[in-house]
């Protein structure tokens, strides 16, 4: 499709049952993981979103044989033909960089554009590259690409000088057929990162220290081929959890890792939402009148960046004034505008928002989304605006959340994916 919007006639009181898709962020560490090896690798749970359309297609390039069929994934790369990511795609995605720990570790050789993504702040990768060159990988950056070859890597004892999540899992997929010993100390928490490395140890590596700070990785002189299942979506997840706390709306979330969403679910107690949960769903009824809210964003297990604009959307309807902190990206707030084209009352300071909510009634407008979960946060409050919204570049949304229009369609929402 080309440039899509979103349609969606408002206000909608939402009701019904939503399954939660694989997660995406699992999902593309995974299958760049599958560079690692000669053999087949399966993969279960696949979301049928954008971004893993990209990534199937980056490894086709490399000499890949794929299919993706009802989120089942079966891909081998008994050689790797071409190691190279393009411009034109690697400009798009950010996990293109992903490619890279595994194509040295494999081949010794790579050739990465400058990874894209969302435009929500430094997307640096800093880390990423001093982790390799410690391994013994020789990258030269030129103009808009990243040419890196080595020997075989080496284990190194290297600490993150902050979290990064793709720098742990691109570090961690370089390290597991390196020579000898690496342990990555100060690594991220995200549940991906232990799927990663779940997947990771089928194939046989040798990690110890998952679910921790510090990982010790024993280099291994090759890994066989796996069938691995990926988690949910815990942003999906939440972003559905966040939808069904809004007022009329009362939903039931199937398929979710509780522990994934524990600092979510403790904000929305807080506030005053009632949560009945059981072992992997969750019911939720909103209602108007709760108790305003303090969120900060930090690295997991702490308030996730990506929930960042859709609870600043679900404060909308809360009593008085709320506040939201983002801390891990410098310009995630471009959602704050295009509310405000609706009619909701924000306030922007410079790495906050003051949130005013339930001042009057929200009406629809054209708006544009700037990154995925932005545009999810633009769709959540324009389901409560009265009248018509578009919401151009709707690119973004499909990057990310796998048939968000249809499993809204199927609450009652009055939404469309429409293409100019
Ligand atoms: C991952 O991005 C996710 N993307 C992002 O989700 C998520 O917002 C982010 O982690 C934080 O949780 C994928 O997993 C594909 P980081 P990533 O490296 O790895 C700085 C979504 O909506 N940093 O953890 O790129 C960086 O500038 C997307 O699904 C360095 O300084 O994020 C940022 O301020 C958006 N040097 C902070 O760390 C580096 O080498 C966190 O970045 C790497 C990162």
């Amino acid at each position: 499709m080309n440039n899509p919007y979103i349609y969606i006639k408002g206000p909608c009181n939402l009701k019904g049952t939503v399954e939660v898709s694989g997660a995406k962020n699992a999902a593309l560490p995974c299958m760049a993981t599958a560079i690692l090896t000669k053999s087949n690798v399966c993969l279960k749970n696949i979301p049928e979103v954008e971004d893993i359309k990209i990534m199937k297609k980056a490894l086709e390039d490399f000499g890949a044989l794929i299919s993706l069929d009802k989120g089942t994934l079966s891909l081998s790369l008994k050689e790797i033909i071409k190691p190279v990511i393009p411009t034109e795609l690697s400009s798009k995605w950010r996990a293109s960089i992903l490619t890279l720990g595994p194509l040295l570790a494999r081949n010794g050789y790579a050739k990465v554009s400058m990874p894209g993504g969302c435009p929500i702040g430094d997307r640096k990768i800093n880390f990423h590259l001093e982790g390799l060159r410690l391994m013994g990988a020789d990258i030269n950056i030129n103009m808009n690409s990243i040419e890196a070859q080595c020997q075989r890597l080496k284990g190194i004892d290297y600490t993150f000088p902050d979290v990064s999540v793709t720098g742990t899992e691109n570090l961690i997929m370089a390290a597991v057929l390196a020579e000898g010993k690496t342990i990555l100390r100060n690594c991220a928490l995200e549940p991906e990162i232990a799927d990663l490395i779940e997947m990771l140890k089928a194939m046989g590596a040798n990690i110890r220290g998952k679910d921790s700070r510090n990982l010790e990785i024993e280099g291994v002189k090759e890994l066989q081929g796996c069938n691995y299942r990926i988690i949910s979506d815990r942003i999906e997840a939440g972003t559905y959890l966040l939808l069904g706390a809004m007022p009329d709306n009362e939903l039931e979330i199937k398929g979710v890792n509780i522990n994934h969403l524990s600092s979510l679910i403790s904000v929305l107690k807080e506030c005053g939402v009632s949560l009945d949960i059981d072992k992997d769903s969750i019911k939720v009824c909103g209602k108007v009148g709760l108790n305003s809210i303090n969120v900060t964003t930090a690295p997991f297990p702490s308030f996730p960046t990506d929930l960042q604009a859709q609870i600043t959307a679900f404060m909308l309807f809360l009593k008085g004034v709320s506040r939201v902190e983002e801390k891990i990206f410098n310009n995630r707030f471009q959602h704050i505008k295009e509310m405000k084209k609706l009619g909701a009352d924000l306030e922007l300071k410079e790495n906050f928002a003051l949130v005013k909510g339930v001042v009057k009634e929200l009406k629809g407008n054209c708006l544009k989304a700037s990154d995925l979960r932005a545009s999810a946060a633009l769709v959540m409050t324009a389901l409560k605006a009265k009248g018509e919204t578009r919401i151009y570049n709707a690119y973004q949304l499909l990057r990310g959340y796998e048939n968000m229009p249809g499993k809204l369609r199927a609450l009652g929402a009055d939404i469309l994916l429409k293409e100019e």
